[in-house]
């Protein structure tokens, strides 16, 4: 071949592969960049959190209710998605101690009602609100159950809640939530849960529905525990 054309064809593809190289680095920094705007996006919003939450009264809209709602619309506010299950009187047994639960393995309680769905929705969710009124100075029939049952499952299963998030929300009239708070976290606790804090304890006082959204200073602690778990979820999965 002629040297001339031979070094004509030679530098034609010399600049084909220069501006290949250079669209090549254009893709990369493009990548680079949406990759870390969906990052900082995800980061900031908590796009792909969820937390379930249980309203334990069997009063659809009373005062536990209320007070959950106030806590979810904190987290929601900080892009976390919610979800309020209803608790209090779904038709749920408590533990019958078969042990059934470590032979099987199978993140499964053997008794045949709700339970099942609501161990689901727990291992699925990030994070976990347990709302519960006091009723004589404990939590509601159906929150013990939950407790209860869940818990043997979780450990059964090698922690089935680990690291997850988990926060207590009580209602109460006068006297005894903070045993009902106390009974809630020890579950939390003794699951390799982690529990955010708030400005008080969590409790919000009030007999008949509604009552509680006069407790200015209940109100404050939910808002601000809603805050603390989105803060704290974010920290841990973001
Ligand atoms: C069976 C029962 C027991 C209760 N025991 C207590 C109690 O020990 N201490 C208290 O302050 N309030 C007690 N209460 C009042 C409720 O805790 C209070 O009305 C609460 O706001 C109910 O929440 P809810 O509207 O979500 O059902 C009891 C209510 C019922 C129905």
């Amino acid at each position: 071949m002629d040297k001339n054309i031979r070094n004509a064809i030679l530098q034609k593809y010399a600049k084909v592969s220069t501006n290949k190289c250079i669209h090549n680095i254009y893709i990369f920094l493009y990548a680079f960049f949406a990759i870390s705007c969906f990052l900082w996006i995800t980061e900031k919003r908590g796009f792909f959190m969820k937390v379930v939450a249980f309203n334990g009264s069997p009063r659809k809209e009373g005062n536990t209710y209320l007070s959950i709602g106030i806590v979810v619309e904190e987290l929601q506010k900080e892009g976390i998605e919610t979800e309020i299950v209803q608790l209090g009187g779904a038709d749920i047994r408590g533990c019958r101690a078969c042990f059934k639960c470590f032979e099987n393995k199978d993140r499964r309680c053997i008794q045949k009602d709700e339970l099942n769905s609501f161990v689901g929705k727990m291992i699925e969710a990030d994070g976990i609100i347990i709302g519960s009124p006091t009723y004589f100075a404990n939590v509601s029939t159906e929150v013990k159950a939950l407790i209860d049952r869940a818990g043997l499952v979780s450990r059964a299963n090698d922690f089935l809640f680990r690291r997850k998030v988990g926060a207590a929300v009580v209602a109460v009239r006068r006297a005894g939530g903070t045993d009902v708070y106390s009974s809630i976290n020890y579950f939390f606790g003794i699951g390799h849960m982690i529990i955010p804090g708030s400005s008080y304890w969590n409790l919000g006082f009030g007999r008949t529905p509604g009552e509680v959204l006069k407790d200015e200073e209940g109100i404050a602690t939910f808002r601000d525990l809603g805050r603390n778990m989105a803060w704290l979820m974010k920290k841990l999965y973001c």
